[in-house]
């Protein structure tokens, strides 16, 4: 792949923090923005240029943009895991995709940018039971997926106007630097199993590492919305199992387990069962998975969070 002028949003969080130096690594010259001097601090340390501009303002999103051969938008405002029932919590996170994804659409066809790459979720599939789950199969538009919709909605806009629109629609995250998943860990070494759902359901998950290799690889791949999950979705049974093995403990107790369904569409997206295959995005760019499984996975985060407490304790 040639070198490419790379934009990121979102490339101060979680998977952002995989993403930006993974393009760095490939040879790309990437802008990333931000909203703190402390945070383009952080990105010029990982070899990128901070753009501090407002994701909502097309004007300043036009001037920056210009001259990049790829926007990549991976903003989000997700709440935290105490705050994630609020209806409330969810408004900034619905208007970052509603207007955010507009607004960088709008801007990326100004200034004439040959690429977009929009994130989106598994979690809007319809619920498949034991079966695969594909990038044509049936989408749910339950009332915290308005966003997702309508940034999906928007990188076709793009691609029906002007250039390649990709959309990346990620499993679940964990890896070292996910919070939620870390949080999950630390209840795990509690003997303390997390599971929403039938323990029979599937999950699809992937590590940031892959996520972020699967955001490079979308780079140099035709318009297409594209899954990017792991290649052996488990039961969220074997999910919570495979995370108590990895920290060496045995869950003692593991919930809210079938109670969250009784919350409805607030937790649908954590409680439907999705196996779904990442066969196109494999097949479409090469890229694959590092970590199969959850199994594999969950093992290398609970080694990373352990050199962390170690290192912590003797410094
Ligand atoms: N967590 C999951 O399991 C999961 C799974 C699949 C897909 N996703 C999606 O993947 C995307 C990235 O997730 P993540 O876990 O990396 O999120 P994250 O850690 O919460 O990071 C969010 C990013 O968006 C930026 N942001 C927040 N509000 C903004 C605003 N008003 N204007 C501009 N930028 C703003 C943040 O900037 P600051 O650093 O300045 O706050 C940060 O860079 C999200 O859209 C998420 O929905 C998440």
């Amino acid at each position: 792949m040639r070198p490419m002028k790379v934009f990121v949003t979102g490339g101060t969080g979680a998977i952002g923090g995989y993403a930006v130096p993974a393009l760095v690594a490939a040879g790309h010259t990437v802008t990333a923005l931000t909203r703190t001097p402390q945070k383009s601090a952080v990105v010029r340390q990982q070899g990128a240029r901070p753009a501090e501009v407002s994701l909502f303002d097309r004007s300043q999103l036009r001037e920056a943009f210009r001259g990049h051969d790829a926007v990549i938008n991976l903003a989000s405002a997700l709440p935290s895991a105490e705050r994630f029932m609020l209806t409330s919590a969810w408004r900034e996170c619905q208007r970052i995709r509603t207007e955010g994804s507009a607004a960088v659409v709008d801007a990326a066809l100004d200034a004439e940018v040959p690429r977009v790459v929009q994130e989106s979720v598994v979690m809007i599939c319809r619920d498949n039971g034991d079966d695969w789950v594909d990038e044509d199969s049936p989408v749910d538009r339950f009332p915290l997926a308005v966003g997702n919709h309508a940034a999906e909605a928007n990188n076709h806009r793009f691609s029906t106007q002007h250039g390649t629109g990709v959309v990346l629609r990620f499993g679940i995250f964990y890896g070292p630097g996910a919070a939620h998943s870390e949080q999950i860990m630390r209840m795990a070494r509690h003997h303390i199993g997390f599971r929403a759902g039938r323990p029979d359901a599937y999950v699809s998950s992937i590590h940031l590492a892959d996520a972020a290799a699967a955001v490079v690889a979308a780079l140099d791949c035709p318009t297409g919305t594209y899954h990017i999950v792991d290649d052996e979705p488990v039961t969220k049974r074997d999910d919570a199992r495979s995370m108590a093995a990895a920290v060496g403990r045995r869950s003692w107790v593991s919930g809210p387990g079938r109670v969250a369904a009784l919350l409805g569409n607030r937790t649908t997206s954590m409680t439907r069962s999705l196996r779904v295959r990442n066969n196109l995005f494999r097949s479409t760019t090469g890229w694959a998975p590092r970590y199969p499984s959850v199994r594999e996975g969950y093992a290398q985060m609970a080694a990373v969070l352990a050199s962390r407490t170690s290192s912590t304790a003797s410094g």
